[in-house]
């Protein structure tokens, strides 16, 4: 898979375009800056604690794209003027295998930039980029999971059609709480 995907949204009311690209190296320090955050600590697997951290992370996804098993985009807002972009999130395609139905999404969205549907834009237009790329090869369903009390979460995949399917009992230490699987399938588009 060519690791120079980029997939864009448009503006809302509320909130600019969306670009979604993969992660560099130059996203590092503000990959930091996110990963300080309580709820991104708290709720997301994806966090790094300095740069040094950050720079293997995203070396990491390097890998990766050109494995083909995983896909991460970084999500940045589309700014006019000199700093023509700003890191806003992270949206994941996971679990990739050649003719196996199943994969799985995740995201954060960086704090400053929440309550604006930044996750659910980015989250559509991963899930249209998967089934579109991936469909052929026998992807037929994307699997979202989230612990019961991450409500914010379970809000984005009701925003993004990813219809609640059952419970998953908890699995400690990494998932200390029941979850909930939410499930989007290629052929309700
Ligand atoms: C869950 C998360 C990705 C939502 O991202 P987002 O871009 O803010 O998504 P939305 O703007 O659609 O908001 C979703 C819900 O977050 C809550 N929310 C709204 N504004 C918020 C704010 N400023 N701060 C925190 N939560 C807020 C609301 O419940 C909202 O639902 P609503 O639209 O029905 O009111 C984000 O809160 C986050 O990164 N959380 C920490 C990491 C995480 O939980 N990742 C998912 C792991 S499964």
């Amino acid at each position: 898979m060519s690791s120079a995907v980029v997939l864009q949204t448009a503006a809302t009311p509320a909130s600019p375009a969306l670009v979604l690209r993969p992660w560099r190296m130059a996203d590092a320090a503000a990959l930091v800056e996110a990963s300080g955050d309580p709820a991104t600590r708290q709720w997301a697997s994806s966090v790094v604690d300095d740069e040094a951290d950050g720079a293997r992370w995203v070396q990491a996804q390097q890998r990766d794209w050109a494995t083909g098993e995983r896909f991460g985009f970084a999500v940045l807002e589309a700014r006019p003027g000199p700093v023509c972009e700003q890191l806003v999130g992270s949206v994941v395609l996971k679990e990739v295998a050649s003719g196996k139905p199943a994969a799985e999404v995740g995201y954060w969205t960086a704090a400053h930039a929440r309550g604006r549907g930044v996750a659910p834009r980015a989250l559509e237009a991963l899930t249209n980029w998967a089934f579109d790329t991936f469909g052929a090869d026998g992807l037929e369903r994307l699997e979202l999971l989230h612990q019961v009390d991450n409500l914010a979460s379970c809000r984005v995949a009701q925003k993004s059609r990813y219809g609640f399917d059952t419970i998953l009992p908890a699995a400690p230490p990494s998932f200390p709480r029941d979850g909930h699987l939410h499930i989007r399938r290629r052929t309700s588009d």
